[in-house]
Formats: structure tokens, sequence, C-alpha cells
């Protein structure tokens, strides 16, 4: 039995692109004989601010959701970071441990941080190793993650390498990321060249997944496109990403090849294909919406699902932390 670790931010509502680059993975790896623990990691939420009350908030928001898309804490640990102190010690020791250059190497930080790399939080600069820790605080080795994060997949096998080299140990096991093939990234609706984000600052940029079905489909309506008619060959899509990410997401959600939508759709107009495409989203998001306001109508046993989720992870971490601050020296 190996252990899987992800993460997500509780910074808003999760995306179309949080489910079908990661959350919808997560529910199907607890039918595995892995252990699935999964973290909604208010720790790096706050490197950019977070207001209080709404991180909070949020942190709730975020639990139901995942349960109602079908995490199972009977099957999986699920709680949130600042509940379980050995992710913030471990991350001070990476702290040490990776070096400033692997950092300034992350293309997530110059994404994040673009012209303002003397205003942004140290925090944002450091996130990859609080990651790191996330994930080896658990000895885990299966990590699902988008395609956006396996380069922090990569500094985490770093650190863990030179932890073991210059302590002088076996300690922390190579970590292997998980990405699904089809559709692992999620394009904006409004620009094909960005990712879609909970925290784009417009909202007809994604598709939440508490969105009603009239938004789902007015946004799908709205959602950038190119003149030209669907293309015969998946190849034909390469020069044209908003197309490429319609038919990438449609693809995902029916669970269809790209090459089998395009032999459906080749010729036809984007009007049709983008009523295909929001009846398949709304079946399949417009349950997950009405399941996450059901769970949020009680906050009290959604708090106490977290703390015993917490505690069940603590179990885990604490030990290996503990081991860690030993051959440290403390
Ligand atoms: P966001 O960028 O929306 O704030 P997070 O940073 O909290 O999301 O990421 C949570 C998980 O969702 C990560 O595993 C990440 O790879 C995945 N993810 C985020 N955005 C996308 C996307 N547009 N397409 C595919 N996967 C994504
Ligand atoms: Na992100």
């Amino acid at each position: 039995m190996a252990r899987i670790f992800s993460g997500i931010q509780p910074t808003g509502i999760a995306t179309l692109g949080n489910y079908l680059g990661a959350l919808r993975n997560w529910v199907a790896l607890q039918q595995g004989d892995d252990e699935c623990v999964y973290c909604l990691v208010d720790l790096h939420a706050i490197t950019t601010f977070q207001e209080p009350a709404a991180l909070r908030e949020q942190t709730r928001q975020m639990a139901a959701l995942l349960l109602a898309c079908g995490i199972d804490t009977e099957r999986s640990i699920l709680f949130h970071q600042s509940a379980v102190s050995a992710h913030a010690r471990l991350a001070w020791i990476f702290n040490c441990v990776a070096r400033m250059g692997w950092l300034k190497r992350m293309t997530q930080f110059k994404d994040k941080a673009g012209k303002h790399q003397e205003e942004v939080s140290t925090g944002l600069f450091t996130y990859p190793n609080l990651m790191a820790a996330d994930i080896h605080a658990y000895h885990a080795t299966r990590v699902p993650v988008g395609d956006d994060q396996l380069q922090h997949i990569e500094l985490a096998n770093d650190i863990a390498e030179k932890f073991n080299h210059d302590f002088g140990v076996a300690f922390f096991p190579r970590i292997e990321p998980l990405v699904l093939k089809e559709s692992a990234r999620v394009m904006s609706l409004r620009d094909g060249t960005k990712k879609m984000s909970k925290s784009d600052p417009s909202d007809m940029s994604r598709i939440n997944m508490t969105d009603t079905a009239d938004v789902i489909a007015q946004k799908i309506r709205k959602a950038k496109t190119d003149p030209e008619p669907l293309p015969e060959h998946v190849h034909d899509l390469d020069a044209r990403p908003e197309a490429r990410n319609l038919v990438g997401i449609y693809a995902a959600i029916t669970g269809h090849k790209v090459s089998e939508v395009l032999h459906r759709f080749a010729g036809s107009g984007f009007g049709p294909f983008k009523e295909a495409l929001a009846e398949a989203l709304i079946a399949h998001i417009e349950p997950i919406g009405n399941r996450t306001r059901e769970y949020l109508k009680d906050p009290t046993a959604l708090d106490r699902i977290l703390q015993e989720g917490a505690r069940k992870a603590e179990a885990i971490a604490e030990p290996i932390v503990a081991e860690a601050e030993r051959l440290v020296g403390f």
C-alpha cells in the first residue's frame, strides 16, 4: 500500500479546471488500494492576502464541495492544513534545505508574481517548500496533480534527496506525480492561452462547480471561439487554443477521446457544439452544486468532519516530522 497526498487552496469556489485536473481523479483514486490524504491548504492560501472571515468560510465551502464530488471520509482523510502543525514545522526545515536558485527557477512563481517580485510575500516564493513538506510529512509517494504542478514535484524530490544526503539517511522517499492524460489542463473560457483559475478576476473565464444550469449555459455560449468550423483532425486544433480547449473539455466530461469528439462534430460550427457541451456540463456539474449547497446548510457538521480528519492526519504526520526534527538535531 502506498500513500497518496493532494491539496487544494480554499481560496474561492473550485472550477471545472480543478475538477477535471484534480478532484475527479481524487474521487477515483479512493477505489484503489492506496491510502488517500486530501488537504485544504489554507497555509498556502495566505501567501496572498485573504480576508480572515472569508478564508474560514471558503474552507468550509471547499470541504462541502469535495464531499459533494464524492470524497468519502470513510475511505479518505479530509482536513485543513493549519490544523496539523507538522506541515509548518517541516516546511521550515525545507526552507533551510532548498536553495535560492532552485526556487528562482519555478515558473509558477514567475507567473504569479509577474512584475511585482519585490512586493509579493516571501511565502509566495517559498510556497514550493511548503508543498514539499505537505507531501513528505506523510511519506506520500503518489501525488495527483495538474501538469502545472509538475515542476513543484521535481523540486520536492530534489529537496528530499538533499535532506537524505545532508543527514546521511534514506528518510524521505521519491514522489511519483499522477497526471491525467485527456484534458489535464483546462484553459480560460476568455483566453485559450491562460489556465482556468478560481483566482482569475473574470467570472466569465471559468465554470464554477456551484454554477447553476443557466449560468453554465450562458458562459459556454459566450466562450471565446474562432470563425472556422470544427476540424476533422486533432492536429488541426494545434493553432486554435480556444477550440482545442472546448473540445478537450467535452472529451473529458463525456469520457471520449478528442478524435472521437471531432469525428462527431467535424464541419459543424460552434453553435450546435456549444449546445451539446453545455448540456453535458450541466448534467455533470449541477448535481454537484446542489449537493454542495446541502452540505453547507450544516457548518457545524462540516467543522466536525474536518477536525476528525485532522486527528487522523496528525497521527500519520506527527511521528514522521518528529523523526525529521530529530535527524536535524532538535
Ligand atoms: P487554482 O489555480 O484554481 O487556484 P489550485 O492552485 O488550488 O487551483 O490547484 C488545485 C489543483 O487543481 C491542483 O492539482 C492543480 O493542478 C489543479 N488545477 C488548477 N487549475 C487547473 C486547470 N485549469 N486545469 C487543470 N487542473 C487545474
Ligand atoms: Na494555483
